[in-house]
């Protein structure tokens, strides 16, 4: 895309790869400010999922005909993409997973196993600001195998209360596992300080990056994690695939969490043995296209540039914070030190799902509710949000929409 020699984003070259844009909702120009729930799809995805099942469409790793061949070599090449997207160069270090969810199961699951195993007293530490797939998948493993969870409170103004950590994170803490920007309220987590303090414990690190991957670097050998997950279609990518990152001695020792069919080296009655990693992790047939496409996306964003992808995103969000800030009566959640991917506010005497569904008649696509962080709701006294988020695509002309559908709400309520 000529886009990559540019400095600045090109909207309009932008959103002529984004079919799904050019139409109108409710007979208005559909404005699309709900990327931190999924992202819209270039073209290049589309059509990478589409000549999957038009030329290539077999099963991977299973055939030596040449159709399985062409699948498995596309499908194994997206672990160099994915190596390349984080900046790392071991491609065995990338699994693949439906998403950032069956990540962390898969991480609570087998840490939770296997000789290296939690045991009943074992701790792990998250933040007040993660979302719920940060969050149940521990409680799970909590409940089953007595370990313990804690959890970094959050002050009023959106952000983690790390004067905390020396009393949180201890000898017993075993685990770190921190979203790297919350997806309900937009705060950018100070994640050195938080993992600095998990290696001086030896705890594992995780970074759950789905909420910054669209929208930043993500080196998990600059930020120093042991394991990095994220979700492709945050990145542009289909839904059902995403990755779970890990270095390759922490893989290698953990037991796979699922099995079946591709996982394994040999098969008898009275035993199993593993392949090796990844593929150990990655029990029966994969979502191949979605794969795929998700290889895809993450050439479209690097081929788009994400530092022009930040700076273009940045500049929108403070206009944005400021633009909401003088409309009377909305209240913005939170004044995050770092603000990246949405702005979450509510509107005085209105809820916030009304609010959404008359925004929409105007095309303004938001997400309204807890945004999966319901503990974060509670904590802030809010039930709800209504949760404007950026991509690529937006400009100003769209944060004007979000304004007057603001407007148009406070109108049919007053
Ligand atoms: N986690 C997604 C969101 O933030 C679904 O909306």
């Amino acid at each position: 895309m000529d886009q990559s020699k540019s400095s600045e984003i090109n909207l309009e070259v932008i959103r002529r790869h984004f079919p799904a844009l050019d139409q109108k909702v409710h007979g208005e120009k559909l404005v699309y400010l709900d990327s931190a729930a999924t992202t819209q799809k270039p073209l290049e995805v589309i059509e990478a999922v589409d000549s999957v099942y038009r030329q290539d469409c077999a099963n991977v790793h299973r055939g030596v005909h040449t159709l399985s061949e062409r699948a498995t070599a596309r499908y194994e090449d997206v672990r160099n993409k994915v190596a390349k997207f984080l900046g790392t160069e071991e491609s065995r270090e990338v699994v693949f997973t439906r998403g950032v969810t069956e990540a962390m199961n898969l991480l609570a699951n087998s840490l939770g196993s296997g000789d290296h195993a939690l045991v009943p007293g074992d701790e792990i530490v998250i933040g007040t600001l993660d979302h719920h797939a940060n969050i149940v998948p521990w409680q799970m493993l909590c409940e089953n195998n007595g370990t313990v969870l804690k959890v970094i409170p959050c002050d009023d103004q959106g952000e983690l209360v790390l004067s905390e950590l020396d009393s949180l994170v201890t000898d017993r803490t075993k685990v770190v596992s921190i979203g790297h920007v919350s997806n309900a309220i937009g705060t950018v987590n100070d994640i050195d300080r938080i993992f600095a303090a998990a290696k001086k414990v030896g705890a594992v690190t995780i970074l759950d990056a789905a909420q910054s991957a669209p929208h930043m670097s993500i080196n998990p050998l600059d930020i120093g994690c042991d394991f990095l997950t994220f979700s492709g279609h945050k990145t542009y990518g289909p839904t059902g695939a995403g990755v779970l990152w890990g270095k390759l001695e922490k893989l290698e020792k953990l037991p796979p969490w699922q099995g079946g069919g591709d996982m394994i080296k040999t098969v008898s009655f009275d035993r199993s043995s593993y392949a090796e990693v990844p593929w150990k992790f990655e029990a029966g047939t994969p979502d191949i296209a979605a794969v795929i496409g998700m290889g895809a996306g993450l050439d479209f964003l690097d081929n788009v540039g994400r530092s022009h992808v930040k700076a273009h995103e940045d500049a929108l969000l403070e206009s944005m914070e400021s633009k909401l800030r003088n409309i009377e009566g909305v209240r913005v959640v939170g004044e995050p030190l770092k603000r990246s991917c949405c702005i979450s506010f509510t509107l005085d005497g209105i809820h916030p799902h009304d609010a959404a569904t008359i925004m929409d008649q105007s095309g303004v696509a938001i997400r309204a509710g807890h945004h999966c962080a319901m503990p974060l709701m509670k904590r802030l006294g809010l039930p709800a949000t209504i949760r404007a988020s950026v991509g690529m695509h937006n400009g100003e002309d769209d944060i004007d929409a979000l304004v007057d559908s603001i407007k148009a709400v406070r109108e049919i309520f007053a």
